[in-house]
């Protein structure tokens, strides 16, 4: 099946028992056993059924077939948030120690994740100078268990070259974690370009709507554990919490999934509720069709800043004078996402002014939305990294973010030319506009 068709059918035909299409809701904590030997086989992994939905719950199995085979991958585990999803997977390569290595550009409690809160707990966040191969390289060693980076970074917007990446991890025998939440797999699968593992927000555009949190962890099947034994024992060596199962044996492909769930979700319980799975699945149905004007708006309303005397400079990878256009023609067909950065002139202050003019789009941190969103990351999202930390990151203290919704682009704009004829921006100063300059490098990283 093609991915507009795997988003609305995959993982359910119609309820068994009542012949719904719609996916129930199964609103349950626990499920029945037919007997205790039953109940026995179920937690020995021995037959496959529901036991606690703690573990599992058939709603949200749905959810995570439809993520596996939207992503190309061999299964999936759907969890609370996206946050908690990539607590999961870095736990998952790590919880025996060792470091992380990530390009800089990430989304800013991820940044924090690693470089503030996985350090108290023996794992080393490690970010590279740039998104470069080489510079990821540079800083692998022994005890590395992951490369890391977001494919459309957050909010930088820069696109990171799966491929070379993939290819110096694989060198060293350790896995891709790709967050693909930005791109979601309707405009990338990082699979087909060599990653292991993806992550996902399903907050944002997959959800689509803004009206449940959650996250998933998608295993492409394809990163050998058993080959890297001495790096990994924890996949390679039986579990003493789970009656000496060895998860590589046992699971072969879908081993990275099945850790994340038996140990990390079993034990600590980041768990997506029946009914959040259920609004993301509905959301799921249309995100192709979302995408498409998601990326066209987002296309016209960086057009329409570019052209702007008001605004000073735009980020949008879709431009050809971008320096991600390449990367954007090899992996996103030359089209740039929705989300995009800009800064108005007159700087820090124009820009504040301008943001609580907005009247349509609204101001609040969040991405993928329906609606046009706006923030200001330097005061909210990566407020609490450090100046050198947020321009690496890409933000800038002017910089707006921008996640382009799918009303008409008509209104979009208007609230976009109301807001700046509103701010307090220098005066242009001839009434003909200039043709528009390079657009100025979103981080020092570049
Ligand atoms: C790229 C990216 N990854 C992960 C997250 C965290 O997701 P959640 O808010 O669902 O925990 C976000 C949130 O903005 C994000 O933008």
């Amino acid at each position: 099946m093609r991915r507009e068709t795997i988003a609305i059918h995959s993982g359910f035909d119609a309820d068994p028992a009542t012949k719904a299409v719609a996916v129930p809701i199964y609103q349950t904590a626990a499920y029945a056993f037919d007997s205790a030997a039953h109940g026995a086989a179920l937690f020995d992994l021995e037959v496959e059924g529901f036991r606690y939905s703690r573990i599992s719950n058939p709603t949200t199995a749905v959810l995570e077939q439809r993520l596996a085979e939207l992503e190309g991958g061999v299964a999936a585990l759907a969890v609370a948030s996206g946050q908690a999803a990539l607590y999961y997977a870095f736990l998952n390569v790590a919880d025996i120690g060792g470091n992380i290595v990530s390009v800089p550009q990430l989304y800013g409690t991820s940044h924090t994740l690693l470089s503030s809160i996985l350090p108290r707990q023996g794992i080393q966040g490690r970010f590279a100078e740039s998104d470069k191969a080489e510079a990821i390289a540079r800083l692998i060693d022994e005890d590395t268990r992951a490369v890391f980076c977001e494919s459309i970074g957050n909010p930088a917007g820069n696109i990171c070259d799966i491929e070379a990446i993939a290819e110096v991890a694989h060198a060293a025998g350790v896995p891709l974690i790709v967050d693909n939440t930005v791109a979601t797999p309707i405009l990338m699968r990082p699979f087909e370009h060599g990653a292991d593992i993806v992550v996902h927000s399903l907050t944002k555009f997959l959800g689509g709507h803004g009206v449940a949190m959650g996250g998933a962890i998608v295993d492409s099947g394809r990163f050998p554990w058993a080959a890297h034994a001495e790096r990994f024992p924890t996949f390679n060596q039986p579990d003493a919490s789970y009656h000496g199962l060895v998860y590589a044996d046992h699971f072969g492909p879908e081993a990275f999934v099945a850790r994340a769930r038996s140990v990390y979700q079993r034990t600590t319980g980041a768990v997506l509720a029946p009914m959040s799975a259920f609004l993301l699945l509905q959301g799921i149905e249309t995100v192709a069709l979302r995408m498409e004007r998601h990326v066209e708006n987002g296309r016209k309303v960086a057009e329409f800043l570019r052209a702007d005397p008001r605004v000073d400079w735009v980020s949008y990878a879709g431009f050809a004078d971008s320096p991600y256009h390449d990367l954007a023609r090899k992996y996103l067909g030359g089209q740039g996402s929705s989300l995009l950065t800009f800064g108005i002139k007159g700087g820090l202050e124009a820009g504040r002014d301008f943001y609580d003019r907005l009247k349509l789009i609204k101001r609040l941190v969040n991405i993928g939305d329906a609606k046009s969103l706006a923030c200001h990351p330097a005061s909210t999202t990566h407020r609490q990294m450090s100046a050198a930390d947020q321009a690496r990151a890409g933000v800038r203290p002017e910089m707006i973010r921008l996640s382009i919704g799918i009303e008409h682009i008509d209104d979009i704009v208007e609230d976009l030319d109301q807001a700046l004829a509103a701010a307090r921006t220098p005066a242009p100063q001839s009434s003909t506009r200039p043709a528009p300059g390079p657009i100025p490098a979103p981080a020092e990283s570049l």
